[in-house]
């Protein structure tokens, strides 16, 4: 049994022995029979200074807290009750790569590199850390990860995931929810989504990834389609049209009058009516649409002007995104 040249390396086996239980003579033993696990093709030979796998056992020998955490995760399940080829076989080490290297000298800091790992402290480059993720989530939602911002402001996967516990009930993350995930470094948007008006979000009714995604996207602020319309068109389908009377801005962008989080001014616009409609249409509008002086006001002495007040423009021009009433072109039915 000392003969054995892994075993040799680890002291919990070699002093424990003595005390050890059947359970862990049992371990051993199927180690023994199995020292090593067959080398997967992908990971580069170099990985981890040219270590060889030793499978999951012995690593749960010394890190049982870890794996009993993991044991609950969806990981540990396809990889051990349907693994669905070579590499996922490999549990532990198809992520922290081969571990023979790391066996050596596993507590000194000078052997870090003999082993991939995910945390700040341990000092493996992300871009080798995503890489053993991306090896197998390529392509799909990760297409665009290459180039996205958060890949290019130096994010890790493990940034936002957690693969060793299930901390949310879904997607691994890094919190429970997506939302909070995302909140740990975007604190602005916390404060947009706790504004007077604000799309439903902290109501539960939709997270972050129903208009972002995180792996990166077309789109220059990671919206999941490839324009701010899109993203809106995919739940609001009715703004979409076709109307027989387009109004301009909306066709464009619905962020020329709404605000995409929250705003303070109702139904997330931008600016409060007149002022919103004002910024485009001042005097040019046909009508009077600016206050001509300070007695239009209601108790400003002169006869109050019904164009400002109230929903004020919409109190006649009420389909603003668009109508198809044939003497609808200017928005009124
Ligand atoms: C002999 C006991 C022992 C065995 C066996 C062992 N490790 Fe470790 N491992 C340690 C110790 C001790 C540390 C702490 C090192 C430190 O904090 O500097 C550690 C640290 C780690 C870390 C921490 C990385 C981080 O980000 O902090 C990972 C991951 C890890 N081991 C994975 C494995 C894997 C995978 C295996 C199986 C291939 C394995 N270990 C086998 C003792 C062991
Ligand atoms: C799907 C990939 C994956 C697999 C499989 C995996 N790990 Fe990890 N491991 C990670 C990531 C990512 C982290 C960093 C988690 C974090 O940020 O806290 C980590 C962190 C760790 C740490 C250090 C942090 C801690 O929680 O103390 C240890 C030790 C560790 N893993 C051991 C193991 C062992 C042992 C196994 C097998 C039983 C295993 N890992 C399987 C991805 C994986
Ligand atoms: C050996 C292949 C492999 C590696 C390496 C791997 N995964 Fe996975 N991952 C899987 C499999 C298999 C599943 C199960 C779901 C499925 O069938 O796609 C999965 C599922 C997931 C899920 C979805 C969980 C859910 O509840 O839907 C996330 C998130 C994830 N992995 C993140 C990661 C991260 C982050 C890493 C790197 C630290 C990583 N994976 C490394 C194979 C892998
Ligand atoms: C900025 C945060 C963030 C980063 C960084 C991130 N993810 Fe995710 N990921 C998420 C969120 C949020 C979800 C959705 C979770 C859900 O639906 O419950 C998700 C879902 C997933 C899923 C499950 C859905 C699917 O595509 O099958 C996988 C797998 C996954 N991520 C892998 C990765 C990998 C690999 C990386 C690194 C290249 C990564 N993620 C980086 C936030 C992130
Ligand atoms: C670990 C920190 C971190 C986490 C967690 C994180 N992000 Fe980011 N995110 C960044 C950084 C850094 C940038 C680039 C700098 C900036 O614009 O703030 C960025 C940029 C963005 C951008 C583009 C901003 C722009 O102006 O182009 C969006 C959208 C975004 N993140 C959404 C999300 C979503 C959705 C989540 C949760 C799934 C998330 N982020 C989680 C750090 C993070
Ligand atoms: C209803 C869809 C929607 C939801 C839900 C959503 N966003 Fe956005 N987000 C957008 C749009 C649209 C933009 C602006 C895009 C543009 O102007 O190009 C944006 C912009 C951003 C930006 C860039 C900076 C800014 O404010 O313009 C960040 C960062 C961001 N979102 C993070 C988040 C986070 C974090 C969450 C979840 C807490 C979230 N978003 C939820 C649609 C959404
Ligand atoms: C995933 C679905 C979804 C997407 C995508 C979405 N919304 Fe919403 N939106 C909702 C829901 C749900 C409500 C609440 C409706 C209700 O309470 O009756 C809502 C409400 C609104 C409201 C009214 C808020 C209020 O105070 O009554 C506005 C304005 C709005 N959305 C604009 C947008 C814009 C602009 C976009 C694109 C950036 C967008 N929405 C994308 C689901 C979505
Ligand atoms: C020209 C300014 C403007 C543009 C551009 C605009 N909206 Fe609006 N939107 C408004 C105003 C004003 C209201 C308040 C309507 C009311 O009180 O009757 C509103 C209300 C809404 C509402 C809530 C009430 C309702 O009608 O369902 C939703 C949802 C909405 N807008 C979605 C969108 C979407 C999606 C886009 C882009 C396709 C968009 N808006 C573009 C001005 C605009
Ligand atoms: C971002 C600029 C912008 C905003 C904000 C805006 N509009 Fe417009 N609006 C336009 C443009 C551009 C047209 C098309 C003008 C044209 O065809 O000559 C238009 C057309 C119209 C028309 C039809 C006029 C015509 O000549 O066909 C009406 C009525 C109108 N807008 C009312 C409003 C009202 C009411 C609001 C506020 C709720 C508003 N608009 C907000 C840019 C804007
Ligand atoms: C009391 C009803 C009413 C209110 C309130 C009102 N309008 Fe109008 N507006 C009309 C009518 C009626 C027309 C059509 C005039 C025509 O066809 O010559 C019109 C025409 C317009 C036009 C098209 C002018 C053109 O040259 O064809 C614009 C733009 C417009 N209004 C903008 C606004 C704005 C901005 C406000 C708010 C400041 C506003 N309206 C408030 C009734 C109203």
């Amino acid at each position: 049994m000392k003969s054995h040249p892994i075993l040799s390396l680890i002291p919990t086996f070699r002093f424990g022995m003595v005390a050890a239980s059947a359970a862990a003579c049992m371990l051993v033993t199927s180690i023994l029979a199995k020292p090593k696990v067959a080398v997967a093709p992908t990971p580069p030979a170099a990985l981890n200074g040219g270590a060889e796998y030793v499978g999951e056992a012995v690593c749960i020998a010394c890190h049982a807290p870890q794996n009993n955490q993991f044991t609950h995760t969806v990981h540990a399940k396809a990889f051990r009750l349907n693994p669905r080829n070579e590499k996922e076989k490999l549990s532990c080490e198809a992520c922290h790569g081969p571990g023979s290297n790391h066996l050596k000298d596993p507590a000194n800091p000078a052997n870090r590199v003999s082993l991939v790992g995910f945390t700040k402290s341990w000092g493996t480059p992300v871009a080798q850390q995503t890489a053993m993720c991306l090896s197998c989530h390529q392509g799909g939602q990760h297409t665009f990860w290459e180039g996205s911002v958060h890949a290019t402001n130096n994010l890790s996967c493990s940034d936002c995931h957690n693969p060793m516990a299930k901390v949310s009930t879904t997607g691994l993350l890094k919190k429970q929810g997506i939302n909070e995930t995302c909140y740990s470094c975007h604190q602005q948007q916390r404060s947009e989504f706790a504004k007077r008006s604000h799309m439903p979000l902290p109501e539960g009714k939709l997270s972050c990834v129903d208009c972002h995604n995180p792996h990166g996207s077309t789109s220059k602020t990671l919206l999941k389609m490839d324009s701010v319309n899109e993203t809106c068109y995919g739940c609001h389908t009715e703004k979409r049209g076709p109307f027989l009377w387009e109004h301009a801005p909306v066709k464009e962008n619905c962020m020329s009058c709404h605000n995409a989080h929250g705003s303070n001014h109702e139904k997330l616009l931008q600016v409060a009516r007149p002022f919103l409609c004002q910024q485009c249409h001042a005097n040019a509008a046909g009508h009077q649409s600016v206050l001509f002086n300070a007695s239009q006001i209601i108790g400003g002495g002169g006869t109050p002007n019904a164009r400002m007040l109230g929903r004020s423009c919409q109190n006649c021009h009420s389909q603003i995104h668009g109508s198809n009433h044939p003497g609808g072109a200017r928005f009124q039915r």
